[in-house]
């Protein structure tokens, strides 16, 4: 199989800068959601420490991103609907997460078409985390 480093493809992941971007911006992110009171509704969701939390993103996003497959090869395969069921999740639980992303984004200084791109990518993901009875994601179009 070809090792997606070799690959001549442009990823999203070398766009943002690599690796140690993509720490920093998961890292903005996880500072946001935990300093900013408006957010307490997704951070109380989370664990007191959010260590393990950016470290499974910052995975996950690696490969999403098109970079190393990280998360996979410590956890196998993501089932983000799955994982996320034991948090209740609606609407305002999703739009807190992708606010805390955006913010982090301008933070970092993500460069523009890239930001927009991964907004409306993430957004869809994070859509799809829904849970909550009555507020759950459409299944078709
Ligand atoms: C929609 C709103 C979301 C909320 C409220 C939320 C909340 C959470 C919580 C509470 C955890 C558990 C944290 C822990 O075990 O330390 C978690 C885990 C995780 N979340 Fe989210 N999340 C959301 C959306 C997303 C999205 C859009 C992504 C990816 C783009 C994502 C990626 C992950 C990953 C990779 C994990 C670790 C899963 C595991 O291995 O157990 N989440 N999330």
């Amino acid at each position: 199989m070809a090792d997606p480093q070799d690959d001549a493809t442009v990823t999203p992941y070398a766009l943002l800068g690599g690796d140690a971007a993509l720490q920093a911006l998961v890292a903005r992110f996880y500072a946001v959601m935990d300093e900013d009171p408006t957010y307490a509704p997704i951070r109380r969701l989370h664990p007191p420490s959010l260590e393990g939390s950016a470290d499974k993103l910052y995975r996950f996003l690696s490969g999403w991103l098109g970079g190393p497959p990280l998360y996979v090869q410590t956890y196998g395969p993501p089932m983000l609907r799955a994982r996320h069921l034991p948090y209740p999740i609606g609407s305002l639980e999703r739009d807190q997460w992708m606010a805390c992303m955006r913010q982090a984004m301008a933070d970092c200084a993500v460069p523009e078409p890239l930001a927009a791109a991964l907004g409306e990518a993430l957004s869809r993901t994070a859509d799809w985390m829904r849970n909550k009875p009555g507020d759950l994601p459409r299944m078709s179009g």
